[in-house]
């Protein structure tokens, strides 16, 4: 990422703000119903639009790339602990972060269409890819 990249992505959560939580409960639902395979790996949740679960966990996936944005120069770092849980224990198929990022952009595109310009969405979708390869580089 770029200088310009890194601004342009603390920019973008310095925008959501308190909304992020429900930027990344709409990216989950979202990804749900467009990619419904991506299911399999929450068995024991209750997927149903407006569930409390994905909306708690949409909290956690949002607080997790706002940490990612803080420490945009140690991706690495800030990720480590969700780098070993999603590919050592979850084995989550690196594919689905694409999925999950494209869902993202979407919600962002959808929520605040004046915040995505063209050069904003290239950043993010940057940002997005190198959180998924940090959260997919320790397969074992
Ligand atoms: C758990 C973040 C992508 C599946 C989590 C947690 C966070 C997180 C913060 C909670 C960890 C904890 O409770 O300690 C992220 C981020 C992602 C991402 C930032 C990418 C931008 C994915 C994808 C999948 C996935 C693509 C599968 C399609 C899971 C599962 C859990 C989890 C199954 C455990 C849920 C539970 O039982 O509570 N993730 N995640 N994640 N993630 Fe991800």
């Amino acid at each position: 990422l770029s200088a310009a990249d890194k601004t342009n992505v603390k920019n973008v959560f310095a925008k959501i703000g308190g909304q992020a939580d429900e930027y990344g409960a709409d990216a989950l639902e979202r990804m749900f119903t467009t990619y419904p395979q991506t299911k399999t790996y929450f068995p024991h949740f209750d997927l149903a639009k407006g569930s409390a679960q994905v909306k708690g966990h949409g909290k956690k996936v949002a607080g997790a790339l706002i940490e990612a944005a803080n420490h945009i120069d140690d991706l690495a770092g800030a990720l480590s602990k969700l780098s070993d849980l999603h590919a050592q224990k979850l084995r989550v198929d690196p594919v689905n972060f694409k999925l999950l990022g494209q869902c993202f952009l979407v919600v962002v595109a959808t929520r605040n269409p004046s915040l995505l310009t063209p050069d904003v969405h290239a950043s993010l979708d940057k940002f997005l890819c190198a959180v998924g390869t940090v959260l997919t580089a320790k397969y074992r």
